[in-house]
């Protein structure tokens, strides 16, 4: 990992958690506090009905995000959520672009796009999300396909403010399968050349993470390739104990 990005450990909960499931949190929060507990900045992305209340729970130890947003400030849009409202929730994050979002609710490029715009506006960090599926994996177009989402997905706006990449293969998402790491090596970089291309300075300094099946027995490997600032983790960040895992293999 390069010296100047930051490193950001992030956990996607996805439709998981109800109130009890802050005992995690709590177990997190308890691991974190600790000195020199880690290397790297934390944040778990949760459902919008546990942000508040996480936040409390975890009193500063590390951040919160939300898994996705609306375009706008406010309106008629039932039940749906602002990253306004995020933000006044104390999350720091939001995702946008997640596979499973592009892939169930139809979110086009341009969309994901305007939810970064919406996230920067509000003062929240979107975590962007690309990667290629299956498919395009095996038919060799994995890296036009991942670029022409960067070119579409990241906003001009992203310019003047902080935001984060995740590459998350499709096909690697909650399957237990990874790339090799010559293959996330080969994309990170070529993340990185495309961010440098459009945002000069900048874009050497964006935190870009892999995500996709990473779990303690394979993250201090991942994390270890060039490029590779940080992890965007599913399944294993629901028990807090395989997440510390991941966060000290940073
Ligand atoms: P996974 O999910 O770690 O369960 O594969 C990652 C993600 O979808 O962000």
């Amino acid at each position: 990992m390069a010296d100047t990005v930051g490193t950001l450990i992030a956990g996607n909960w996805k439709m998981n958690g109800l109130t009890a499931s802050l005992s995690e949190v709590e177990t997190l929060k308890n691991a974190l506090s600790g000195a020199d507990a880690r290397e790297c900045d934390v944040a778990l992305c949760l459902p919008a009905t546990l942000i508040g209340k996480a936040v409390d729970v975890a009193d500063g130890v590390f951040s919160m995000g939300g898994q996705d947003c609306h375009t706008l400030v406010s309106g008629a849009h039932t039940g749906d959520i602002s990253a306004e409202m995020l933000k006044d929730l104390g999350a720091i994050y939001v995702i946008v672009g997640h596979s499973e979002r592009r892939a169930d609710h139809h979110e086009e490029d341009s969309v994901v796009a305007s939810k970064a715009n919406a996230a920067i506006r509000a003062g929240l960090v979107p975590i962007i999300c690309v990667g290629e599926t299956e498919n395009e994996r095996k038919f060799g177009t994995a890296l036009s396909v991942v670029e022409m989402q960067l070119a579409a997905s990241v906003p001009d706006a992203a310019q003047e403010a902080p935001f984060v990449i995740a590459y998350e293969p499709v096909w690697a998402i909650g399957t237990g399968l990874t790339p090799t790491l010559d293959d996330i090596a080969e994309m990170h970089k070529s993340i990185r050349d495309n961010l440098v291309g459009r945002f000069g300075d900048k874009g050497a300094k964006v935190p870009v993470l892999y995500g996709g099946s990473m779990k303690p027995s394979n993250a201090a490997e991942i994390l270890a390739i060039d490029h590779v600032n940080g992890g965007l983790v599913g399944g294993a960040s629901l028990k807090a104990d395989d997440f510390i895992e991941i966060i000290k293999a940073v």
